[in-house]
C-alpha cells in the first residue's frame, strides 16, 4: 500500500479546522455571483495568486474577505458539506470545527442563519456520510472580551449546537488572559473550551492558555517546544496540540516544513494531533498535511498511525466511541 491509501484509511479525526477556511475559491466565486457580490479578483486564478502570506495577519485580512460572500442559510449550509465531502474522501471520521460568529453578525447576518446552515450540513453528514461531528464556537481575540460574552450570549438558544468555545484570530498583543472571564462563564455553562496559542505567540501564551482559560486543548501550541517546562507540563498531563503543519509553514512559523518539530515532539510524548486550520487557503486538507510530514520530515507508518490514534484520543468523542474507532 502506498503512503496516500495507508494515511486515507487510517480512520482520523479533525480537531482544528475552520469552516471559513475551507472555501475554495471556485465556490467563493460561485457565492460571490450568486449573491451578487463583486469580488477583487478577475477569476479563480486570481484568488489562488493572492494566497501569500508572510504572517498570520497577512492572512486574516484576505479570508475575512473571502467570508464576505457567506450570505444565506444555504450558503453556510454548501460551505459545509464541501468541507465534510472532503472528510469522507480522507478517512476522517469525526471532526470538531470551528466558526466565527463574529465575522459574520459584525456585517448583519444573524447567529441563526449561520448556526441553522452549518448544523443542518453536520447533521446530513452523520446520516449520509457516517462522519460525527462536535461543533466549536470561536471568539476573535482581535476583539474585546466584552464582544465575546456578548456572541456567547447570542449563542444560547443554540447552546446544545456546539460543544465548545475556542479562541481566535490576531494572536500577538492579545493574549488569552484578555478572555479569562468569558472562558470562566462559558465552561460553567458546562462548555469545552480551547484556545489558539504559541503558534505566533511565545510559550508564555500557552501557559496563559492552561492557567488563566483552563483550555481543554492547545491550538497549534508548536512554541511550546522552546519551553522544556511546558513541554514536561504537556508530556505529563497529556494535553492535546492541534498541529497544523501546512499552515504553519505557509504562515511562515517555520521556514520550512523539514524545520517542522511535531514529530520531534510525537517521540517525546506529547499528544500531537495533524490538522489542516485553513485548507482551501494552506493547500492541503488532512491527508495532505500528514503527507507533508512523510515527504519532508520520513514520517514512518508507526508515527502516522500514533498521530490517527492521538486525534481520536484528543477529541470531545465520549470513551466507548473513541474504543470503537482505534
Ligand atoms: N483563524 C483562522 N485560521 C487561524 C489561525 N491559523 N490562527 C488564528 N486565527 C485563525
Ligand atoms: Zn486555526
Amino acid at each position: 500500500m502506498n503512503m496516500t491509501d495507508f494515511i486515507t484509511q487510517l480512520p482520523k479525526a479533525e480537531l482544528h479546522l475552520h469552516l471559513e477556511g475551507s472555501l475554495e475559491p471556485a465556490l467563493m466565486m460561485q457565492l460571490a455571483n450568486r449573491n451578487g457580490i463583486t469580488l477583487p479578483y478577475a477569476d479563480i486564478a486570481a484568488i489562488k495568486a493572492a494566497y501569500q502570506f508572510s504572517n498570520l495577519q497577512d492572512f486574516l485580512d484576505i479570508y475575512y474577505q473571502g467570508a464576505n460572500v457567506l450570505q444565506t442559510e444555504q450558503d453556510f449550509f454548501d460551505l459545509t458539506w464541501a468541507y465534510l465531502l472532503r472528510c469522507k474522501a480522507q478517512g476522517v471520521v469525526h471532526t470538531e470545527p470551528f466558526f466565527d460568529p463574529q465575522t459574520h453578525t459584525d456585517r448583519g447576518i444573524s447567529f441563526k442563519v449561520l448556526i441553522k446552515g452549518i448544523s443542518a450540513a453536520l447533521k446530513q453528514a452523520e446520516t449520509e456520510l457516517g462522519i460525527s461531528s462536535y461543533l466549536i464556537l470561536s471568539f476573535l481575540r482581535h476583539l474585546s472580551e466584552e464582544a465575546a460574552f456578548e456572541t456567547l450570549e447570542m449563542a444560547m438558544p443554540y447552546r446544545d449546537q456546539f460543544i465548545a468555545v475556542g479562541l481566535d484570530s490576531s494572536e500577538m498583543g492579545h493574549p488569552p488572559e484578555k478572555f479569562q472571564r468569558v472562558f470562566a462563564k462559558a465552561r460553567a455553562k458546562g462548555f469545552k473550551t480551547v484556545a489558539h496559542a504559541g503558534e505566533e505567540g511565545p510559550p508564555a501564551y500557552v501557559w496563559s492558555a492552561l492557567d488563566q482559560l483552563n483550555v481543554d486543548r492547545i491550538d497549534h501550541g508548536v512554541r511550546a517546544y522552546e519551553d522544556a517546562e511546558l513541554m514536561q507540563r504537556l508530556i505529563d498531563e497529556q494535553i492535546p496540540l492541534t498541529v497544523c503543519p501546512l499552515s504553519n509553514t505557509r504562515l511562515k512559523v517555520f521556514a520550512d516544513m523539514s524545520d517542522h518539530t511535531i514529530l520531534k515532539m510525537l517521540d517525546q510524548g506529547v499528544m500531537v494531533t495533524v490538522n489542516s486550520d485553513d485548507p482551501a487557503y494552506f493547500g492541503g486538507y488532512v491527508a495532505e498535511n500528514y503527507m507533508a510530514l512523510y515527504e519532508s520530515l520520513a514520517m514512518s507508518p508507526a508515527q502516522a498511525r500514533q498521530l490517527a490514534i492521538n486525534s481520536i484520543k484528543a477529541s470531545f468523542l465520549p470513551d466507548e466511541r473513541k474504543l470503537s474507532i482505534i
